[in-house]
């Protein structure tokens, strides 16, 4: 049987990554988490003295880190130029920078390939998760599913999930919610490979639903594509 693909698009706070993470486990698939890729290289840059702010200064980096990732959805692993990058990437200073580093096409093609060569290689199937996956990075997925939530309901899910970088949890609902507003206006309304619904996905609201509801129904649809 061929290796089933699919792509979960989405705002943040939708639920993207336990929804994607689950369904694979539970499918017994690869897993790629596309926003890591993103926030690795943003980190990557804001350690080695990228001015990430400066669109040309990121587009000449883009090429420099090499960036690795795991694919088992029961451990996801990322690294750049060797180094662990899990922990660092969920950082403040990385999720306010990775914005503007990812509207950089320069950084979009190199991470692009890179999502391509693991999506071919993953030989039992994959799931991909990010913001362009559908439209653009694999838009010849079995099943693409956008998920969608009231934005009261993605930044009571994103509050207290990020962390400062001396580990101190984030804790502020308005906060959270502005700053997640400004990240998905930022997404939806960069030049290259802009945060969209594929014509042919499947939307799911997920504002009342559980995780355990969400991962259901994504199980049905794959199930249904294969
Ligand atoms: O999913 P996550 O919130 O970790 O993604 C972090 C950022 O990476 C997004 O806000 C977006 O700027 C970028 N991203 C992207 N394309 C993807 C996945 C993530 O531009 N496919």
């Amino acid at each position: 049987t061929p290796a089933v693909i699919v792509a979960i698009d989405g705002p943040s706070g939708t639920g993207k990554s336990s929804t994607s993470k689950a369904v694979a486990a539970r499918l017994g698939l690869s897993y790629l988490d596309t926003g890591a890729q993103y926030r690795a290289i943003t980190w990557w840059m804001l350690n080695n003295g990228v001015d990430t702010a400066d669109a040309d200064a990121v587009a000449a980096a883009a090429g420099k880190p090499s960036i690795v990732s795991g694919t088992d959805p029961l451990s996801p692993a990322i690294s750049a130029d060797g180094a662990d990058a899990s922990g660092p990437i969920r950082t403040q200073e990385v999720t306010a920078a990775v914005s503007a580093v990812s509207a950089v096409p320069e950084v979009r093609e190199r991470i692009t390939g890179l999502q391509r060569t693991i999506a071919a290689e993953a030989r039992g199937g994959i799931v991909v998760e990010g913001r362009d996956i559908g439209t653009t990075v694999l838009p010849d997925a079995d099943l693409k599913v956008f998920l969608t939530a009231s934005p009261e309901a993605r930044a009571a899910r994103r509050n207290g999930e990020l962390k400062t970088a001396d580990g101190t949890s984030v804790s502020d609902l308005a906060a959270t919610q502005q700053a997640l507003t400004a990240r998905d206006r930022a997404d939806s309304s960069r030049k290259t490979s802009p945060l969209k619904k594929a014509d042919d996905a499947v939307e799911v609201d997920t504002t009342e639903l559980t995780l355990e509801q969400v991962v259901e129904c994504v199980v049905t649809l794959v199930e249904k594509a294969a």
